[in-house]
């Protein structure tokens, strides 16, 4: 099934990004967001990043007006119950994003393909919640979306052959990298191997093995990390690594996953990383 109208619903940090990729690559792209003031702020923000691109000779002031046209925001689902595609980014609550597919099940044409951009969630119970779960799969964004390629497509046990070769094929016309997981799986294969190693370093520090800064550079000039596993977990959160090592834990079990004491410590204070302004690094001052 050829995809060519999409309709993004929540559109907090992740998307909005995601509305604005769709949107530059060339797709009808709808935005829906219980809180208008989230629609108005996603529409500024995808400006100011579209004006960026110009400034830097990146895209022509052309392809901003193009992507801008591209985008509607809603008010009502049923403006957008023709699209062929609907990526759900809410809050990650299970019982949030069911109602959200039940919702959108009831509101989308029958062909509709639903997709979840959960970072951790299995696929299986909420794709159960929809009338269509032969139809549904996590189309999972990088964050951020407007830059990172990597997209993980995780097929619940119900997705057809047919939804998880749409959702690929999507995936590339949107100029991305999907890697298909074929498993539902807790943690999907990127948080599943990179967190519990983002947990050892923070590990490390709470023993005192080497300064941040020193194993910042360790990654950095011995494996070519672009950036070092300390200042990753800030750019995170460290609020959102910890949910995840939490959920990992709860649902694989084991000792892999059980959480650092300093990264707890950091989320109770309130070092939550940049967003937060302090984390392993002070950003307080940029
Ligand atoms: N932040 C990340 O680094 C990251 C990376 C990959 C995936 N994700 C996943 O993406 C999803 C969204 O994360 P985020 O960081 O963008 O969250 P966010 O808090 O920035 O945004 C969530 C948005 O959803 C809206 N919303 C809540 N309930 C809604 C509903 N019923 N209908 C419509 N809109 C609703 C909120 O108003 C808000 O604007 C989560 O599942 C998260 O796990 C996040």
């Amino acid at each position: 099934m050829a995809i060519k109208k999409v309709l993004v619903v929540g559109l907090g940090l992740m998307g909005r990004g995601i509305l604005q990729v769709c949107a530059q690559a060339g797709f009808e792209t709808y935005g829906y967001d219980v809180s208008k003031e989230a629609g108005e702020k996603a529409m500024g923000y995808i400006g100011t990043s579209l004006a960026g691109r110009v400034a830097k000779g990146k895209i022509t002031e052309e392809a901003k007006t193009n992507t801008l046209k591209n985008i509607q925001i809603v008010s009502d689902l049923q403006a957008a119950a023709n699209v062929d595609l609907a990526i759900e980014a809410v809050f990650e609550n299970i019982k949030v994003k069911q109602d959200v597919f039940r919702t959108l099940d009831a509101a989308l044409q029958p062909d509709a393909i639903i997709a979840s951009n959960t970072s951790a969630l299995p696929a299986t119970p909420l794709a159960s919640v929809t009338k269509r779960p032969d139809k549904f799969i996590i189309i999972h964004f990088h964050q951020p979306p407007t830059v990172m390629r990597l997209i993980e497509v995780v097929r619940a046990i119900q997705t057809s052959d047919e939804t998880a070769a749409a959702a690929m094929d999507f995936c590339k016309a949107i100029d991305k990298d999907p890697v298909e997981i074929k498993v539902d799986c807790p943690g999907f294969l990127t948080n599943r191997t990179m967190v519990p190693l983002l947990n050892e370093v923070i590990c490390c520090i709470y023993e005192g093995v080497a300064t941040k800064e020193d194993i910042d550079l360790a990654y950095k000039s011995g494996f070519n990390w672009p950036m070092g596993p300390v200042q990753l977990c800030d750019f995170i959160g460290l609020d959102t690594l910890l949910h995840i090592m939490e959920d990992l834990h709860h649902r694989r079990g084991g000792d892999k996953f059980i959480p650092c004491p300093l990264l707890s410590n950091m989320v109770a204070a309130g070092y939550l990383g940049h967003k937060s302004g302090k984390g392993f690094y002070d950003y307080s001052k940029k």
